[in-house]
């Protein structure tokens, strides 16, 4: 323990003083308001709306974001559900401060701080979820040789899946699309599924696109209310219980440390190459193996954005529809919101803000960060 924390401080102190760089952090977000970006803060009083106050590392406190920009609301959803981007939490589940649900105290790493709900309030759009056989249910767990342990398990899905059903029962002009790292028996989740009332928003395996084509209209998908997407990581699945097969679908790159080395985007070994425009959705991982708070901010900041342009590049100049994170609101300005805003003005105008895609004139042109 003690030697863990020496080598935290020491990674995190030297990680500090090179990253932290006013000059490098004001030209990732330049076209945000200064103000409210930069100006010092010492509660949430003090940014406008969609914005927080945070320190990032040992600097003073500011205001960065802590909401998305709706792209459907900022322009309209008549595009194909592959035209735009989503924020994405990596562990979704995997939640500081959440007591155990064992009886034993948890003995594994943190990925999120928000709950679930929290999440999609702040426009997270994509959750991946590990799902486990446990305690004769399935539960979120974050272990080991597909085992759920007590010391590694979080909590019953069900409850999980009851804050997606009321998200997208609130808000019926949303889609959720749920990411499944899968361990469980054929059977479980459909049973799952149909208990937590999800069955009614369920997007058919029959719909999804192969070789390449585009996804049905996200305006299509709000009508027909087919509006929870759900990839799992067990083949079989998809013929007997047709819940799609993620990789006959998705691209996506190396998780962890394997898919932060600037200039690379390798694909994970379970997926096509990044190329394969077979498939028509694209994943970009960017997380640690070990996920640590502090370090975060930075990770969700400028080497963000630039690993968003390699894996442009590696993907057969495809952008990302998904790009998932840790501790998804930490950031030292735009951060996750911002990787979003970008992949979404790329994939909708070519420019590097969705902000710029309304079109001159239009009363949206005024439409402010977020949704205040
Ligand atoms: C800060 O960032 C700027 C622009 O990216 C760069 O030119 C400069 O060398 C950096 N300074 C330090 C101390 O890293
Ligand atoms: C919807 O937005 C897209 C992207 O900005 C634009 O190309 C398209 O013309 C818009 N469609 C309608 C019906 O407004
Ligand atoms: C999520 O967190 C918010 C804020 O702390 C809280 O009000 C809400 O009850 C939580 N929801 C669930 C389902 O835990
Ligand atoms: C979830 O399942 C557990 C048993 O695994 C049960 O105790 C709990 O009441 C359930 N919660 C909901 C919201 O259905
Ligand atoms: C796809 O990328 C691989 C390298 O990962 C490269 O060898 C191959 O030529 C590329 N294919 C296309 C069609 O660009």
């Amino acid at each position: 323990m003690g030697l863990h924390l020496c080598l935290f401080i020491t990674i995190y102190l030297s990680v500090s003083a090179s990253i932290f760089n006013a000059s490098s952090a004001l030209s990732e977000a330049e076209n945000y308001d200064e103000q409210a970006l930069f100006g010092e803060c010492s509660s949430a009083a003090d940014c406008k709306a969609g914005f927080y106050c945070f320190s990032c590392g040992l600097l003073d406190s500011k205001c960065v974001r802590s909401m998305y920009t709706d792209q459907f609301q900022l322009l309209n959803n008549s595009l194909p559900f592959n035209k735009y981007a989503y924020l994405t939490t990596h562990n979704s589940y995997s939640i500081e401060g959440e007591p155990s649900h064992t009886g034993v105290p948890r003995l594994t790493f943190y990925n999120q701080e928000d709950n679930v709900t929290q999440q999609l309030n702040n426009g997270v759009r994509a959750l991946m979820l590990d799902t486990y056989d446990f305690e004769g249910d399935i539960w979120l767990c974050h272990s080991f040789g597909g085992k759920c342990y007590k010391e590694t398990a979080y909590g019953p899905a069900n409850e999980t899946l009851k804050e997606i059903e009321a998200f997208l029962s609130d808000n019926p002009s949303e889609i959720v699309t749920l990411i499944l790292e899968d361990y469980t028996k054929e059977g479980g989740l459909t049973q799952a599924f149909t208990k937590a009332g999800l069955m009614k928003y369920w997007f058919p395996v029959s719909k999804m696109p192969r070789s390449g084509k585009d996804w049905p209209l996200v305006s299509d998908m709000v009508a027909q209310s087919t509006r929870l997407l759900v990839f799992t990581s067990i083949r079989s699945k998809e013929k007997a219980e047709g819940i799609a097969y993620q990789w006959n679908y998705m691209v996506e790159n190396q998780y962890g440390n394997g898919g932060m080395t600037e200039g690379k985007c390798p694909n994970r070994g379970e997926s096509s190459p990044m190329n394969d425009t077979t498939k028509s959705l694209v994943l970009v991982n960017h997380f640690r193996s070990i996920p640590l708070s502090p370090l975060s901010c930075m990770d969700n900041s400028a080497s963000l954005l630039k690993m968003l342009n390699t894996c442009h590049a590696d993907a057969g100049n495809r952008w990302a529809n998904f790009v998932a994170v840790d501790f998804y609101k930490r950031s030292e300005g735009g951060g996750s919101f911002q990787a979003v805003d970008v992949l979404n003005g790329e994939l909708l105008c070519g420019s590097d803000d969705v902000h710029d895609c309304v079109p001159a004139g239009s009363p949206r042109a005024a439409a402010s960060y977020g949704r205040d």
